[in-house]
């Protein structure tokens, strides 16, 4: 019978390998199943006989998926229990549906049907590419659902393209690039939240039946409170190596919601994509709306395994020139804040050029001359050089800097103004407010309608004019340092209000894609107010993002560990600044932050005169010997080996080459956890067979036991290592490169001590 079946019903599965690009021609009343793999997963669906495209599995890769064809589901359709692949609003539909439309005769339903996919496979046949074609049964309505299959990196990505062919405007409810139901017997989600300073605290909670959702109506600075990603663990709390783990970040910097919606079938039901929230969007006919993109990733090896396969596509297809070395950053932020000179700046280059530091950053408050930015009252949208700090420009000490060996960068928030400005004289109609009502200000500025195409040319003329205050300057920090509320565009026409959200980020894209264009090489970190801008849509413009104005060593361990849980220590600014902290008035070792500093993105972000003899020197060392292992942490695979949020009162962590030759251990003591407590750190990741010299680094006497010493990584992974921190505050880096001398395990255990060693080992 089931093999009766099988005849009848026709499959459609091509291998990622294979070039191939096509229809798949489907006969009414057949079933197809259409299958999307990477070297390990298997993304399955089934268009059902009624042309339905359901999901079927995502998971392990699997060698034959065929049996789904007639692998029977038991329950009825009745209560709209099947799993669509992309549900609509209409048929028989209960859930959070992805769409959701009013079409043009205002009828609220849709109901989408199979009519045809085709795949590309790239160039590198790395990255395949599947478009799914659905057509609603009653209106010229069609979605486009395009997956993108990253072979290597074990990853997805999904989005949407809406397009109305019908006769008159149809309004857009909900319109969600992504969808995906999930069975298991029970969810834990981890995600994030936090203000500024305390960006990507980790959560964890068991969802329940009901819908628990995850968003931003900020429209800006929206990933501060929380962050549009998540990792889903299937039957049992999240593992870092172990268990079933569906990882997944939208890439979009707006309004954002990613909705776990748990039926009364045991199904758990994610959307995510753009909020709906007073967005509804109208299309007009002919036109297209192309959805953010969503990754998504699955492990069975838990959630080192999934943030590793994120950190790999973010390398590959999410950040901006990824397989670029960043360089180590001096920022004059929490140095000098508003109040400097150009000698005060020269001084600080000259600290920069001393200390081995590649590029310095000038921040807030080099422009505005009606009204001068020396605090935030003031100045911003004027974009040029204050006289009076700066009467020799720019490019003078841009080219100081070059002099020094130094590359030069320089803070905009081109999205914003202050009342007090030439610019809000000029163009009150430019900025975001509800006509006719009060325009609130946070951080005493408001923000410029990007939804406004002369605004977008201003804001791209003012990357433009500010890189040619000097040719050399290279790196630009773009901020954004409020939210919108009060929302409301003097561009947009009344009927057209609810595009706000989506078109502001939209127009934001559509300049950095300008600027992209002119000044490909230029590096732009994103910040908003420190971490509000971590996100997969604008580390596309993106090297790199601050992470956080909370620069104190100790918050840090939380706020990277929860960053890096998604996003790669190659984008995340680290940078070690002054003590006490301004934040938290925590005084901590000038050691343990440098380490912590080493374990992202490195910068520093203080007066470096500041330093004493003491801290200088080894801080000189750390950065050369940070600049020799650095391409460890920015392209090497994380292993989180302790996590701050343990009892134990320890963060730990590694990055490991993809060659598995070399490493770097981090152990940091957060707590102090009694007299003579020791503890021991398995590593991970290593190759088993292969003997490691372990060296200490950032640390001017090493009396590690194992400093210099060769020890299998199968000893270093199920053994371990003690490095003794007991009290609060101590750290250690080791450096473990795998030896050259090929010596045998034997060999190396007479090495390892001074006594004479016996080993009795009884052979099986
Ligand atoms: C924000 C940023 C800081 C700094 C200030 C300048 O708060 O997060 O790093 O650039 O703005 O005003």
């Amino acid at each position: 019978m089931a093999n009766n079946n099988m005849m009848k019903k026709k499959m459609v599965c091509l291998a990622i390998v294979f070039l191939s690009m096509g229809l798949v021609a489907r006969v009414s009343g057949e079933n197809e199943l259409i299958v999307l793999n990477t070297e390990n997963l298997s993304l399955v669906m089934e268009v059902d006989d009624r042309g339905v495209l359901l999901h079927r599995y995502f998971g392990k890769r699997l060698q034959d998926p065929s049996p789904f064809l007639s692998k029977t589901l038991y329950r009825t359709d009745e209560y709209g229990t099947r799993n669509e692949a992309y549900s609509t609003m209409g048929g028989k539909n209960f859930r959070e549906p992805a769409l959701r439309v009013t079409h043009h005769d205002g009828d609220l339903n849709t109901e989408l049907r199979y009519a045809r996919s085709e795949r590309m496979i790239d160039h590198d046949k790395n990255r395949s590419e599947l478009v799914i074609h659905l057509e609603d049964t009653k209106h010229p309505f069609r979605v486009k659902l395009v997956y993108r299959a990253y072979r290597a990196e074990d990853t997805f990505t999904m989005h949407a393209e809406i397009e109305n062919g019908e006769e008159g405007e149809v309004v857009l409810g909900n319109y969600y690039s992504f969808y995906l139901p999930v069975e298991a017997r029970g969810y834990w989600l981890t995600h994030f939240h936090g203000i500024a300073t305390t960006e990507m605290s980790v959560v964890e909670a068991r969802l329940t039946p009901g819908m628990k959702t995850i968003q931003s109506r900020k429209g800006l600075r929206s990933t501060h409170s929380e962050n549009p990603s998540f990792l889903l663990s299937l039957d049992g709390p999240l593992r870092e190596n172990g268990g079933e783990v569906i990882a997944g970040a939208l890439a979009w910097g707006g309004n954002y919601r990613i909705n776990f919606d748990l039926d009364e079938f045991g199904t758990l039901n994610i959307s995510a994509g753009i909020n709906p929230y007073a967005s509804e969007y109208r299309l007009s006919p002919e036109e297209t709306f192309v959805t953010p993109e969503m990754v998504f990733t699955y492990s069975a090896r838990g959630a080192g395994d999934a943030s590793r396969n994120l950190h790999d596509w973010a390398r590959k297809d999410g950040l901006y020139d990824p397989a670029a070395i960043r360089p180590v950053v001096l920022n004059s932020w929490e140095g000098v804040y508003f109040d400097f000179d150009e000698k005060v700046l020269r001084e600080m280059i000259d600290g920069a050029a001393a200390l081995g530091i590649e590029m310095f950053v000038l921040d807030d408050g080099w422009f505005g001359n009606n009204y001068p930015r020396n605090s935030a009252a003031a100045g911003l949208g004027d974009w040029q050089v204050n006289k009076d700090k700066l009467p020799g420009g720019i490019d003078a000490l841009a080219r100081y800097a070059e002099s020094k060996g130094v590359k030069f960068g320089i803070w905009i928030e081109p999205e914003m103004v202050n009342p007090r400005s030439d610019l809000a004289n000029r163009h009150p109609e430019w900025i975001v407010k509800a006509g006719g009502r009060e325009v609130p200000t946070r951080r005493n500025q408001w923000v410029l309608d990007m939804t406004n195409p002369e605004v977008q040319d201003f804001v791209f003329d003012t990357f433009d004019s500010v890189l040619k205050l000097s040719d050399r300057i290279s790196y630009v920090k773009w901020d954004a340092n409020r939210h919108i509320e009060s929302v409301g565009s003097a561009w947009l026409p009344p009927e057209r209000q609810s595009h706000f959200w989506v078109d502001y980020t939209r127009g934001l894209y559509k300049v950095y894609e300008r600027i992209r264009e002119k000044y490909p090489d230029i590096i732009i970190q994103a910040c908003s107010s420190g971490g509000g801008r971590v996100d997969y849509g604008s580390l596309k413009y993106h090297q790199d993002f601050w992470t956080s104005d909370n620069t104190d060593a100790f918050s840090r361990a939380f706020i990277q560990y929860g960053t890096n849980l998604v996003y790669p220590a190659i984008a995340t600014g680290a940078h070690f600044s002054h003590v006490p902290n301004r934040h938290t008035r925590r005084i901590i070792p000038a050691k343990f932050r440098m380490d912590m500093a080493m374990t992202g993105r490195l910068g520093f972000e203080m007066k470096l005169a500041d330093l004493t003899s003491d801290e200088a020197a080894p801080i000189k060392k750390a950065i050369a010997q940070y600049k020799q292992v650095r391409d460890i942490i920015q392209f090497g695979d994380l292993y989180r080996i302790v996590s701050p949020y343990d009892e134990s009162g320890y963060y730990a962590l590694m990055y490991v080459s993809k060659d598995k030759k070399r490493a770097l251990f981090f152990a940091f003591c957060l707590d102090y956890k009694g007299y003579l407590s020791t503890v021991n750190f398995k590593l991970n990741g290593l190759d088993g067979d292969t003997s490691y010299r372990i060296r200490e680094l950032n640390n001017e006497k090493p009396a590690f036991w194992a400093e210099g010493r060769n020890i299998d990584g199968d000893f270093l992974m199920k053994e371990g290592i003690n490095p003794n921190l007991q009290n609060i505050y101590q750290s250690m880096v080791l450096y473990l490169e795998a030896s050259q001398d090929g010596s045998k395990p034997e060999e190396k255990g007479k090495q390892q001590t001074s006594t004479a060693t016996v080993i009795h080992t009884e052979e099986f």
